[in-house]
């Protein structure tokens, strides 16, 4: 499973980009807005150009019309550009304009398999079941990432799914089990992910162990 990074912090985007984990960047204006008043164009470029593959910025229109002109705007500021298009009947229709432009869309907000089987026969390069916010009201965010890819795997579709709105580690296990393409993560679960209480006491059990044969 790849991983990618769920934020627009750029500090935060090159260390994770640095650890060499990082293959990629989510963002949404919620992610955006937590960074201030920014440049927004500007801030996606900087990501853009540190990252070292997709980089998914949302569209703020809700009609086909208004989507269209954003998508084809915002995939001209960068390469690696990915345009998160949201999974509404709108969103749909213009997924199927803008995938026959070859330009790439993360079908975002999806949260069922009929939306992602939309999404993938408009498509999309990407769809993005959101499991924290399944969770939150009382379904199976993990159970979905499931049914979205035993589907795209029985029909052998190209689109990818991106594990989304992942809260702690244990959303991020579950979804490699489950076979998600991606995950994209939240700074703070990148950083848990690594933690083990073993690990460090055997560092430290080694050092000290170490030390001791040197001083005798
Ligand atoms: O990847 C989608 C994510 O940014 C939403 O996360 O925690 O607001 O549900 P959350």
């Amino acid at each position: 499973m790849r991983l990618f990074l769920d934020t627009a912090n750029i500090e935060h985007i090159r260390h994770g980009v640095r650890l060499g984990v990082i293959s990629g960047v989510t963002t949404n204006p919620t992610i955006v807005s937590r960074e201030g008043k920014v440049d927004y164009q500007k801030l996606v470029q900087e990501i853009c150009s540190i990252v070292p593959g997709p980089v998914s910025t949302e569209v703020l229109s809700q009609d086909v019309a208004g989507m269209i002109t954003e998508a084809r705007e915002i995939a001209r500021w960068a390469e690696n550009i990915v345009v998160k298009i949201p999974a509404s009947l709108d969103g749909v229709e213009a997924t199927s304009v803008l995938a026959k432009e070859n330009i790439k869309v993360n079908f975002t907000l999806c949260f069922s398999l009929n939306q992602a089987i939309l999404g993938a026969a408009a498509g999309a390069t990407f769809v993005s079941p959101f499991v924290g916010r399944l969770d939150d009201v009382g379904e199976d965010g993990i159970r979905v990432v499931a049914d979205i890819v035993e589907y795209l795997e029985y029909y052998q579709l190209p689109t990818q799914v991106i594990a989304a709105s992942i809260r702690h580690p244990q959303h991020c296990l579950a979804a490699a089990k489950v076979g998600a393409h991606i995950a994209t993560v939240p700074y703070n679960v990148l950083l848990q992910m690594i933690q083990h209480p073993l690990t460090d006491t055997g560092i430290k059990r080694f050092l000290d162990d170490w030390k001791r044969t040197q001083q005798t």
